[in-house]
């Protein structure tokens, strides 16, 4: 039996909401859209019941806050951040937050459909059956690879600045946060971006944490708050702050893996600052042992 239930709307609303993808697939398809226009324009009917230029004659400090040309997002204060991909893609991030503020966002039944059509073109790559839930947020999102049948639970983050792979039936569950970046200790402006890597059907569960250029293997499991750094192996159990192997699941082996942390190499990391050495050398000690009075 399945864990969810189909549920399905009455005709009238789901002809409405079909109807209301299709226009939004064409619209997003033509590249003569306007994409801030159109942003602005949608949001003035989800957030406020009305036209944009009525909005704009109305509220006009309002009103500018939907045209995604008078906002900043804080991925565009990054060197790393591609700012002619970030042009393309910030429209559709801001319909995407800001959808989720409005009750057509906060219902799964018009909201996740709309994501995957935005998701097609914010993502670098996105298979079938994507799905996620509200609330979730990326850095720059044109840097995510993401399978087939990936699941995004609610008020998951996931830094891809760095990039991040999300392969084939990957869970993401509840305040997960996936980072592909790090600082120095020292010299916080001394940023390395490495690619996370997440495995075929690798669960991801509440509140853990992944830090950037950690690579977990298919079919293994995240240990809810446990802190991944580094690699995590096919069907393992991860649990803790570091996370440590400590179960393995009675599956497998698989006769092939697409992630599998013991052949995969190593993300030696990109400086997004090429003002400092790479790779970044030691900067920590471990404290002096106490000496006996
Ligand atoms: C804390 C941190 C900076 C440690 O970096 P580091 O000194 O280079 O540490 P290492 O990666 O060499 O790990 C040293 C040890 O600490 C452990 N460790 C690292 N980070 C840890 C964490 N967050 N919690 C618990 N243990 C941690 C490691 O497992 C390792 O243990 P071991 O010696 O038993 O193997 C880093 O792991 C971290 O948390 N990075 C995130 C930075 C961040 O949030 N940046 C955003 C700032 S805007």
């Amino acid at each position: 039996m399945p864990w969810l239930n189909p549920l399905s709307l009455s005709e009238q609303v789901q002809t409405q909401q079909d109807n209301f993808l299709s226009t939004l697939e064409a619209t997003l398809q033509d590249p003569a859209t306007d994409r801030p226009a159109l942003v602005r324009d949608l949001l003035a009917q989800f957030l406020y019941g009305r036209r944009f230029d009525e909005l704009q004659a109305q509220l006009p400090l309002v009103a500018q806050q939907l045209d995604s040309r008078n906002i900043t997002f804080e991925a565009e204060h990054y060197t790393a951040t591609d700012q002619e991909q970030f042009s393309r893609v910030k429209p559709l991030l801001w319909l995407w937050k800001n959808l989720d503020l409005s009750p057509l966002g906060q219902n799964p039944a018009f909201a996740i459909p709309v994501r995957a059509v935005l998701a097609k073109h914010i993502f670098k790559r996105v298979g079938k059956n994507f799905k996620c839930w509200q609330n979730v947020e990326f850095s720059v999102g044109y840097n995510l690879e993401v399978g087939d049948d990936v699941v995004i639970h609610r008020y998951a983050f996931l830094d891809d600045i760095g990039g991040i792979e999300l392969h084939d039936g990957a869970s993401v569950s509840d305040y997960v946060n996936i980072y592909s970046h790090t600082h120095s200790v020292i010299d916080s402006p001394d940023v390395t971006l490495k690619k996370t890597i997440i495995g075929r059907g690798v669960r991801l569960t509440y509140h853990s944490t992944i830090l950037a250029g950690s690579i977990i293997s298919d079919d293994a499991m995240v240990a809810t708050h446990a802190l991944v750094r580094g690699k995590i192996e096919p069907h393992a159990i991860a649990m803790g702050l570091p996370a440590r192997t400590t179960r393995f699941k009675l599956q497998g082996p698989f006769a092939s893996y697409g992630v599998d942390s013991r052949t995969h190499s190593e993300c030696r990391g990109i400086k997004a600052n090429p003002e400092f050495p790479a790779p970044t050398p030691v900067q920590t000690r471990k404290p002096e042992p106490e000496k006996n009075p």
